[in-house]
């Protein structure tokens, strides 16, 4: 099994080049199963999720050709893939294929809108937290569908006419049952309006792309979401827009190891909050031509307290980073954690770094200690084990992540970004 080591002390100065977003391009690459043309997507990361929705994909019918595999020679790794899914040939998606991640349930809503019918194993993915899917079947319940739960599958069917338009409000903000209400109400009978929908980008993107596929959604951004059902799609091409996580995670790296780094290919309007988070760190962080520029020369880092909400709020997938920021903060912050209850596994391998946290409910107080000093540590999942990385960076001496498929599934030629900005950090395979 792979893992990374990092021997720290280094600054980071160069440019990184942001992906696309990989939880942007889930949902758009569920969204091809809405259609029987073709959806091009462009800027599609190199990811272990990426593959495995492909897999899964594929399973239902769709015919997958990548190209375009370097966008600039030795940068970006991004890709233009396209989808064609003119039969959904089989409208149940297994468990073996499920459980290895839990955003490959919603492929529920277009088979449903599409085909009438799913049968959808429950899903699995990181483990933090119980992360059910009431909403899911709730909202979909809403459409008119009947669910019925048997032997870990959700059985899902649509009226004889297919779905229908209703007004359901979440309970409770999420985001991929936003995803796959929007999804499945393209495709039904009269108009379906989302309270309480989630606004993250990434609900916006897929919007956008539906309306450019021929769905009529408005409100997207906002938490209330109209979609007037339409009798079928066509094909389209779109570009997953940025992945504001691995822009906030490069901006804290920098922000915690001192240096100058150009964020290349994003946009600061993605994450106003968890920038302005890092500022009150100090680090100067400014917008530039073609993405932001982080810079922390001399001054030390400042303690922040951040609480995670939905968006606009502080991103749950960057607390774990901004606690490993927070570590080596002069003095004590406080990090309330709300959205997922299980979400501080990365505390106990942030300790063997010298770490000083303590837990208390939700929240994690974190004395700074000024320094930190390598160790052997474990990833636990895909955001807290990239905390460990830009710790390892920031700490003295050798640290050795191990299980670093957790990184994998959501981060873009790590090792080779970093390195080009003069960080010690490679890949050993055993
Ligand atoms: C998505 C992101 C994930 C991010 C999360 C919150 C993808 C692929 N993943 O996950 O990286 O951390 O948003 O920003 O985009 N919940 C219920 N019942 C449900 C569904 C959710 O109680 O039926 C709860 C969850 O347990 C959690 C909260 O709602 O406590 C928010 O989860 P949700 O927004 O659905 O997260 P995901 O879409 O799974």
């Amino acid at each position: 099994m792979d893992r990374i080591r990092i021997v720290g002390g280094n600054k980071l100065n160069g440019v990184i080049p942001i992906s696309g977003a990989k939880n942007a391009a889930l949902p758009l690459m569920i969204a091809s199963l809405l259609t029987d043309d073709t959806l091009t997507l462009e800027n599609v990361p190199h990811l272990a999720d990426v593959e495995q929705l492909i897999r899964i994909l594929g399973n239902h019918g769709a015919d997958i050709s990548v190209n375009g595999r370097r966008e600039r020679q030795g940068e970006s790794y991004a890709r233009t893939i396209h989808f064609t899914c003119r039969n959904i040939v089989d409208t149940t998606a297994p468990y073996e294929l499920v459980s290895k991640m839990r955003a490959s349930f919603w492929v529920i809503g277009p088979l449903l809108a599409r085909e009438g019918k799913a049968r959808v194993s429950l899903p699995g993915g990181c483990a933090i937290g119980t992360r059910p899917v009431d909403l899911f079947i709730e909202g979909l319940q809403a459409l008119s569908a009947n669910i019925e739960i048997d032997s870990g599958y959700v059985n899902a069917t649509a009226p004889a006419g297919g779905l229908i338009g209703a007004r359901y409000t979440f309970p409770k903000v999420s985001v991929g049952a936003t995803h796959v209400l929007m999804m499945a109400a393209t495709l039904a009978n009269g108009t379906t309006v989302l309270g309480n929908a989630a606004r993250e980008p990434e609900v916006v993107d897929l919007a956008n792309c539906l309306n450019a596929m021929g769905a009529k959604i408005t409100g997207q951004g906002t938490s209330t979401i109209t979609i007037e059902g339409v009798r079928s799609l066509s094909g389209a091409r779109h570009r997953v827009l940025p992945d504001r996580i691995e822009t906030g995670t490069y901006a804290m790296a920098v922000a915690m190891t001192g240096g100058d780094v150009i964020l290349e290919d994003t946009d600061m309007a993605l994450l106003d909050t968890a920038l302005e988070a890092i500022r009150r760190a100090g680090a100067e962080i400014t917008e530039t031509n073609s993405g932001i520029r982080v810079v922390r020369n001399g001054a030390g880092i400042k303690p922040v307290d951040i609480v995670t909400d939905p968006f606009p709020g502080f991103p749950t997938d960057l607390q774990a980073q901004f606690m490993g920021l927070m570590t080596m903060a002069k003095g004590t912050s406080h990090i309330t954690e709300t959205i997922f209850e299980n979400r501080f596994m990365h505390v106990q391998e942030l300790a063997r770094l010298g770490a000083k946290i303590s837990l208390s409910g939700q929240t994690a107080k974190i004395e700074g200690v000024g320094r930190l000093k390598g160790a052997p540590v474990m990833a636990t999942d895909l955001r807290a084990s990239v905390s460990l990385v830009i710790a390892g960076l920031a700490a003295e001496g050798e640290t050795m992540v191990s299980r670093v498929y957790h990184l994998d599934r959501g981060f873009e030629r790590l090792e080779e970004k970093l390195t080009r900005c003069g960080a010690h950090v490679e890949r050993v395979s055993d």
